[in-house]
C-alpha cells in the first residue's frame, strides 16, 4: 500500500492467525539514526530500515537540510537507506517538521554540523503534553543558547562544549539529542537518569561504529568524549520490538500460532511476561532472534498494568493491552504514567461495547462481554494499531477510519496481518468499498 491513499481498514475478525512473519525494523531507532548521519563524513547505508510514513518524512527533511535534491538525494535502494549530505543547513523544512515528533531530534544534530537551527515545535501523535523542556535545558548545558519564539524553536552555538546535565525523568527524545550534540563538542559529556529503552543502544552503537567515543549506552549514566570526525557507515537497523508486541496481542485476542523472525526476544520481557499472564505460550530464542506465540483465545485478565520508563511496560504497547484486556474474563486498571492522556484507544473500544470506566488517572476496562463490528477512528499510531487488534477478536466487520497514522510506523500492517490469515483490506476513504470484496 503506497502512502497518501488508503485511509480505511475493514476487518472481519474471528479467524485465528497462522505463519510466520519477518518483521520490520524498528522506527524508534531509525529515525535518530538518520537525523546521526548527518553528523558522519561520506555515505551511510541503514540496512532493515522499514519504508514507513515518518521514515519517509525524515528522509525529506534531511535532504532538504542536507542539501540533496533529485538523482543526488538520500534514498532507498536495493541495499537499505542510503543517507549522504552536503553542506548542512539549519532550517529544516517548516510543514514536514509540524508533522511529526522525532523532527525535533534534529536539534542536536543540526547544532552540531549547521551550528544553528530554526524550526516550529514539532506536530505529531496526540497522545497527551509533550513538553520539550529537558531537550532545551540539556542543550543549553552543552553550550547552545536555544528560545522559542512565536511557536520557532531558535538554537545557536559557536562550536558545542561538553557538559553535565540530569533528566529530570528518563526521556528518549530529549538524551537522542544530546547525544547527537554531544559526540563532536568539545571535551567530555556527562548525562545522568538516561532513558534505556534499546533504541538509545542503537543509536550509540551506530555513533561507536562510526568513531564517536560513549560508554555506558543503555544504563543511566552514558559519558561522551567529542571526537573531531565520524565516518559513514554500513548498520542494521534492529527489528520494531513494538512492532512484534502489536502482532503479539493480535493473536493473543484472535487465537492462534505465530512465528515471529527478526527480532530481540529480550526488548520484549515485558510483554512477554504479560501475554504469558494472560493465557498465551510464548518461546523464544535469542540464538536466532526468533518469538513464538500460542493462544487458544481464551484469555485471562491482567488485574493492573502501569507503564513506565524501559524496562518497564512500554507505554507504545499500553493501547494494544486495553485492546486485549476488553476480551478477557475480568477487569483490568490501566494506568499511563508516561503519556498521562494516552487513552483514546479505549474511548474508540467504547463503540465497539467494551465497558470502560475512567478512575483518576488510570482507566478500568471489563472485559469478557461480546464486542460488535463498527466503525471506529485511529487517533494516532498505536491507538489505530489496537483498533485493528480490537476488530480481529470480533465476529463482524469493523472499519477503521483515520489509518494514515498507522503508516507512520507499520510498513504495511493489512499485508503483514493477511499473511498471517485474517481478513482485512484497505479501503479508500472517497471510494468507499473500492479496495473491497
Ligand atoms: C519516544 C518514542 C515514543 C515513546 C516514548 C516513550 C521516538 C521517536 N518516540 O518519544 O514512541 O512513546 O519515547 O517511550 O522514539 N518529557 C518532558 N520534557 C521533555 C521531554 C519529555 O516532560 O523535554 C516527558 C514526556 O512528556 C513524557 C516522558 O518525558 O511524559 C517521556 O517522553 P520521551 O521519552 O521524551 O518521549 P519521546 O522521546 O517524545
Amino acid at each position: 500500500m503506497g502512502f497518501g491513499f488508503a485511509s480505511e481498514l475493514e476487518v472481519r475478525g474471528g479467524r485465528r492467525l497462522e505463519g510466520t512473519l519477518v518483521l520490520q525494523g524498528s522506527k524508534n531507532s531509525a529515525l535518530p539514526i538518520m537525523a546521526a548521519s548527518l553528523l558522519l563524513d561520506g555515505m551511510s547505508v541503514l540496512e532493515n530500515c522499514p519504508d514507513i510514513l515518518d521514515v519517509r518524512e525524515m528522509l525529506a527533511i534531511i535532504n532538504g537540510v542536507g542539501g540533496c535534491q533529485g538523482e543526488e538525494s538520500c534514498g532507498f535502494t536495493n541495499e537499505g537507506l542510503v543517507l549522504f549530505h552536503n553542506k548542512v543547513d539549519g532550517v529544516p523544512d517548516y510543514e514536514s517538521c509540524m508533522r511529526f515528533r522525532a523532527s525535533s531530534i534534529l536539534m542536536g544534530a543540526l547544532l552540531a554540523t549547521a551550528g544553528f537551527f530554526a524550526m516550529p515545535y514539532p506536530g505529531g501523535c496526540k497522545i497527551g503534553r509533550r513538553p520539550l523542556d529537558y531537550h532545551i535545558d540539556g542543550l543549553r548545558a552543552l553550550g547552545a543558547s536555544v528560545e522559542e519564539k512565536d511557536g520557532m524553536l531558535v538554537g545557536c552555538a559557536g562550536r558545542l562544549k561538553g557538559g553535565f546535565y540530569r533528566f529530570p525523568y528518563p526521556s528518549v527524545g530529549a538524551l537522542e539529542n544530546l547525544l547527537l550534540a554531544a559526540v563532536k563538542a568539545e571535551g567530555e559529556s556527562v548525562f545522568e537518569n538516561c532513558a534505556r529503552e534499546p533504541e538509545i543502544a542503537d543509536l550509540c552503537d551506530f555513533l561507536i561504529k562510526a568513531g564517536a567515543d560513549i560508554d555506558g549506552a543503555g544504563t543511566d549514566t552514558i559519558r561522551v568524549r567529542g571526537v573531531g570526525r565520524l565516518c559513514g557507515i554500513r548498520f542494521k537497523i534492529p527489528g520494531d520490538r513494538i512492532v512484534a508486541g502489536t502482532y503479539m496481542t493480535a493473536c493473543a485476542v484472535a487465537g492462534g500460532n505465530i512465528r515471529l523472525c527478526n527480532i530481540e526476544a529480550k526488548r520484549l520481557e515485558c510483554v512477554t511476561d504479560l501475554l504469558k499472564k494472560t493465557g498465551c505460550h510464548i518461546f523464544t530464542d535469542g540464538n536466532i532472534n526468533e518469538i513464538i506465540i500460542l493462544s487458544d483465545g481464551r484469555r485471562r485478565a491482567l488485574n493492573y498494568v502501569e507503564t513506565g520508563p524501559y524496562p518497564g511496560f512500554s507505554t507504545d504497547m499500553q493501547p494494544q493491552i486495553t485492546a486485549l484486556s476488553a476480551f478477557s474474563a475480568g477487569s483490568c486498571r490501566i494506568r499511563d504514567r508516561v503519556f498521562e492522556a494516552r487513552y483514546s484507544t479505549a474511548r474508540e473500544l467504547e463503540k465497539l461495547g467494551a465497558k470502560v470506566a475512567a478512575d483518576g488517572d488510570s482507566i478500568i476496562i471489563t472485559g469478557g462481554e461480546s464486542l460488535h463490528g463498527g466503525i471506529v477512528g485511529a487517533s494516532d499510531l498505536r491507538c489505530g494499531a489496537a483498533l485493528v487488534i480490537a476488530a480481529l477478536g470480533i465476529h463482524g466487520k469493523t472499519v477503521i477510519t483515520d489509518c494514515a497514522y498507522i503508516m507512520r510506523g507499520y510498513e504495511d500492517i493489512q499485508r503483514d496481518l493477511e499473511q498471517l490469515g485474517a481478513d482485512i483490506l484497505w479501503r479508500t476513504k472517497k471510494e468507499g468499498d473500492a479496495g473491497g470484496r
